[in-house]
């Protein structure tokens, strides 16, 4: 799928007295989370894809680079947001001029799509809001929109009206969808809410970590939206959700910060991988890196591996329970561990070490004898180190690395 570009600049800091779009803001447009593949939230909104054209193949067309600049009347007055409704106030709505905003949710896109006439379809993009920022607010984060449109054939087989008829389907998609993502056990409830462009209009709610969590607002299309845009529509029903990508997300990874979803680290966005719906986050420190490097001329029974033990006092992973790959290279038991050094047995930066990474590696053509380079990033979790303990701590590697590894350092 071609990848929407950010609009240029002059189109949204128009100058306009209207304008009230930040350069902050302007510069999030046109990053596209929800379209980097191994993203948590594009992982999400592929999963919710699936699952809808796993229950219905073929159903829902799905679009993902709508622009986000859109006009207001799209944004507002098509779904019937009434004229003096909050949300329209340039206190919570980003306006690019009088009669532009950058929508502030995907159902501003509902009545163009409606109007293609596709009897389903899911609309993911980012969405701007004027809010405070915390844990759990960004002024950019990023929707789905679903819409199912319904002819008087289906509510007539299943013997029911049609609002009531779209009522069930709706339910039902998205108790499914919940379960998809959280697990077949996931408790949900359905909580009156109200919306201007669905009647009635609910909230989903999920029970996790112990509390009641809202996941998504949806109800039965408004009539004469479907009358007004909809091929035939007066003949139609149709039911909407929109939900938070970002919620969805955090909620599901266990992310605690809403910033990390746009902070590029890679240490935050190696932990995700698209299909992965089982990751779990697990935080890494704030505080700055030091980087040490150590060259040496390898012996033929150096290892990676013991290298990194001797550094980290790190164990392999879960096959060696009950025993500790302690002094390097030796499988000891735990009880025999006590007799050994301490660094041996700890690893000599323990976790302070980040990561042991070889940098560089080559062969000299004469003696044939290789030298690696590797680099130890050491890191606190809790506090910023000194240059003294970490020069100490790089001494103590040294050592341990020509005296266990036998190795020669350069
Ligand atoms: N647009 C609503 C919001 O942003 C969500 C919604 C979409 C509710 C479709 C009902 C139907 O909160």
């Amino acid at each position: 799928a071609p990848v929407p570009a950010a609009p240029p600049r002059s189109e949204v800091l128009t100058g306009d007295p209207a304008n009230n779009v930040t350069d902050y803001i302007y510069s999030k447009m046109g990053t596209n989370l929800h379209l980097q593949p191994d993203h948590p939230i594009c992982v999400i909104k592929q999963a919710i894809y699936n699952y809808f054209q796993a229950n219905q193949p073929g159903l829902f067309k799905t679009f993902d680079g709508l622009h986000p600049v859109v006009s207001a009347h799209s944004n507002f007055d098509e779904v019937l947001v009434p004229k003096d409704h909050v949300s329209r106030s340039p206190n919570d709505t980003y306006y690019v001029n009088a009669d532009t905003v950058l929508r502030c949710h995907t159902s501003a896109h509902q009545a163009e799509l409606l109007r293609l006439g596709h009897p389903g379809f899911l609309v993911t993009g980012d969405v701007y809001r004027r809010d405070s920022i915390d844990a759990t607010h960004y002024p950019v984060f990023h929707q789905m929109e679903g819409v199912r449109v319904f002819s008087p054939d289906e509510w007539t087989a299943a013997g029911l009206g049609p609002t009531e008829f779209a009522e069930r389907e709706l339910k039902a998609a998205l108790e499914g969808m919940a379960r998809t993502l959280f697990g077949a056990n996931i408790e949900c409830r359905w909580v009156d809410a109200y919306f201007p462009f669905t009647n009635p209009s609910f909230e989903l709610e999920i029970f996790f970590n112990g509390k009641w969590l809202e996941v998504l607002g949806c109800g039965v299309m408004e009539q004469v939206i479907l009358d007004a845009n909809y091929p035939d529509g007066s003949g139609k029903k149709a039911w909407a959700f929109g939900l938070g990508l970002e919620r969805l997300a955090m909620v599901l990874f266990d992310i605690p910060d809403i910033r990390l979803f746009w902070s590029g680290d890679e240490r935050f966005l190696r932990q995700f991988k698209a299909g992965d719906l089982k990751a779990k986050f697990k935080s890494y420190s704030k505080f700055p890196p030091c980087y040490k490097d150590m060259a040496f001329w390898v012996s033929p029974e150096f290892t990676e591996n013991n290298l990194c033990e001797l550094v980290r006092g790190e164990r392999g992973a879960g096959e060696w329970e009950g025993t500790h790959y302690g002094r390097v290279g030796a499988l000891v038991k735990e009880s025999d561990m006590l007799h050994l050094d301490d660094d041996v047995r700890m690893g000599i930066g323990g976790d302070l070490v980040e990561e042991v990474t070889l940098i560089d590696s080559f062969t000299h053509p004469k003696t044939q004898r290789t030298s690696n380079c590797f680099r130890i990033t050491y890191r606190s979790m809790e506090r910023s180190l000194t240059d003294d303990e970490i020069n100490a701590l790089q001494d103590r590697v040294r050592e341990g690395v020509s005296g266990e590894l036998k190795v020669e350092l350069r």
